[in-house]
């Protein structure tokens, strides 16, 4: 049976929030934010064992604050990350077990993913070797120059806003990294990295609560969705 890890990556700096506390470890309904990711793939049947990612000296905070609060089991360990995103992850990849066969990588902020999703996000990552969830954008999306003057129109048919979890094949992924650390390519999501090296990625179809909380308005969605679905509901 194949082996997956999860990487959870949790390591930003929360700039956008605006708040004295990092948005990972803000309590929602009780829970730590960076709680309820952990708890998705802790309760997954599918990992096997997950890396969490966080901030210079947070390990034992995140550890006594989420892991042990939660009684988290499959943490194989909690590891430092770096300055951007992509340097967290590859963090993470470095800590996992080398017999691995599939990675998940999973934000820290985004506190209502479904089993549903993970098990389909997993199954094409073993079919294809690279898979994201995505939800289809409902507003057009532009591109622009640096002077906002639009560039581009996308067709809205097939524009998907990117979501995590994303899967990997594990070799795969560390090739990726390696290869745009060698290239000095910095993207903001890992399926980026495959394309990159012309590789498929397969879009599974997400959720719109699957939300990024990045900004105090997340949050206030964060809570309405709590409030509808019960802390419950969605674990
Ligand atoms: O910055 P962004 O919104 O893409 O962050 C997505 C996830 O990546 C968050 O969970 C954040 O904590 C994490 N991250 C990280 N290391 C960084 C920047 C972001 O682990 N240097």
């Amino acid at each position: 049976m194949a082996r997956i890890g999860a990487i959870v990556p949790a390591a930003g700096s929360g700039l956008r929030m605006g708040m004295g506390t990092k948005k990972q470890y803000l309590t929602l309904a009780g829970v730590p934010l960076l709680g309820y990711a952990l708890k998705t793939m802790e309760d997954s049947p599918t990992v096997q064992e997950i890396v969490v990612v966080v901030g210079p000296g947070e390990e034992n905070y995140c550890c006594d604050a989420v892991v042990k609060k939660l009684g988290l089991n499959k943490i194989a360990a909690i590891v430092q990350g770096g300055s951007e995103r992509q340097d967290s992850v590859y963090n993470g990849l470095l800590a996992l077990s080398p017999d691995i066969d599939i990675v998940v990588v999973h934000d820290g902020v985004r506190p209502f993913l479904n089993q549903d999703i993970l098990v389909e996000v997993v199954a094409a990552a073993q079919k294809y070797g690279a898979a994201t969830c995505a939800v289809p954008a409902k507003d057009t999306v532009k591109l622009s120059d640096e002077d906002k003057f639009v560039t581009r129109t996308l067709p809205r048919d097939c524009t998907w806003l990117v979501q995590t979890p994303q899967a990997f094949r594990y070799k795969l992924l560390m090739t990726a990294h390696r290869r745009a650390q060698e290239d000095n390519l910095l993207v903001t999501d890992d399926t980026a990295l495959v394309e990159s090296l012309g590789g498929q990625v397969k879009i599974i179809m997400g959720a719109y609560e699957n939300i990024k909380i990045t900004t105090p308005e997340d949050l206030d969605v964060a809570r309405a969705i709590i409030e509808t679905a019960g802390q419950g509901g969605l674990w």
